[in-house]
């Protein structure tokens, strides 16, 4: 414990930022290369990280959006942990959240730990990754989700995460790493998925669509020409049509992982829910 007085959590810099994703990395979370700068863009001041003399051993993600916040990249370095550092700056991040309703997306062996911490399971998911077709796919109702009006999407996706994300969405749409398609009916979003680069292949996520067919569309129509296109997608359990879809494609379950908030769980359609944002 005399380690743990000797910490300091200050805002993360920019060059922290980098040591944050080598950490996600290091437990193989396979982040996309630029996620937490995206994250970071949504809101700038909720990045966290301990130092011991002047050297960085934790970190925390704590990123508001409008009454939702989400925890993430929480890991101490591994000659650190078991000192207090963890909760320290966890419960620093929970205090920079207060008021907000928080969600964690965190492994299943950690949930008891979310629960003392007074988050609830909302539900459990599934992480599948595999090797997709790249080859050219053609469907004259997907487009670049750049050429939607932005509210559209914008409101999509408050359908499936209960919140308006609005400067995250905009970083994650014009990023330049990420692809972002809809799938438009006239003027109505039927769908809307997006595509990163990651340390192994791609993360997809988001991925909303309002039937499986439409799904796949838009899933292949990410995947198009992307060399080596393993992807992982990361679904709620119960989305059996989410299930359907990556064992027809024969992508492989990896883990299992949970989905706990501080508040009430939002009302939202799991079942049209292929891929979340998760770190
Ligand atoms: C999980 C992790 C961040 C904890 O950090 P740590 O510094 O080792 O943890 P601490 O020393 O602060 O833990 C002190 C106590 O608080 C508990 N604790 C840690 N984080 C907590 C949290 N968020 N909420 C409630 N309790 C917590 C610990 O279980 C421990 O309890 P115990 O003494 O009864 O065993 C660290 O083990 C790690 O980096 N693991 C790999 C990355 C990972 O799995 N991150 C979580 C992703 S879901």
């Amino acid at each position: 414990m005399a380690e743990n007085s000797n910490l300091e959590i200050v805002s993360a810099s920019s060059d922290h930022v980098e040591w944050i994703i080598s950490m996600a990395r290091k437990e193989g979370w396979n982040p996309g290369d630029n996620d937490a700068i995206a994250f970071q863009q949504a809101d700038p001041s909720g990045y966290f990280i301990g130092l011991i003399n002047g050297k960085p051993v934790c970190c925390v993600a704590g990123v508001k959006f409008n009454h939702i916040a989400i925890i993430g990249y929480y890991v101490v370095v591994k000659e650190h942990r078991g000192q207090g550092h963890g909760i320290r700056i966890f419960q620093h991040a929970m205090n920079y959240l207060n008021g907000y309703n928080v969600r964690v997306d965190g492994l299943l062996i950690h949930a008891p730990k979310y629960q003392n911490s007074g988050f609830k399971m909302a539900h459990v998911n599934v992480r599948y990754t595999g090797a997709v077709d790249n080859s050219t796919i053609s469907c004259p109702f997907v487009c670049a989700a750049s050429s939607v009006p932005f509210d559209k999407i914008l409101q999509y996706d408050a359908r499936f995460y209960a919140d308006e994300r609005k400067h995250f969405l905009a970083g994650w749409i014009n990023t330049g790493t990420t692809d972002c398609l809809a799938y438009m009916d006239k003027d109505t979003v039927k769908g809307f998925g997006a595509i990163r680069k990651s340390v192994n292949g791609y993360r997809v996520g988001p991925l909303y669509a309002e039937t499986t067919q439409i799904a796949e569309i838009l899933l292949k129509s990410l995947c198009q020409h992307k060399s080596d296109c393993r992807i992982t997608l990361d679904f709620p359990e119960t989305n059996n049509h989410g299930k359907a879809l990556a064992e027809k494609l024969k992508l492989v379950e990896v883990f299992k992982f949970g989905t706990l908030y501080t508040g009430e769980a939002p009302n939202v359609d799991l079942l049209k829910i292929y891929s979340f944002t998760c770190h």
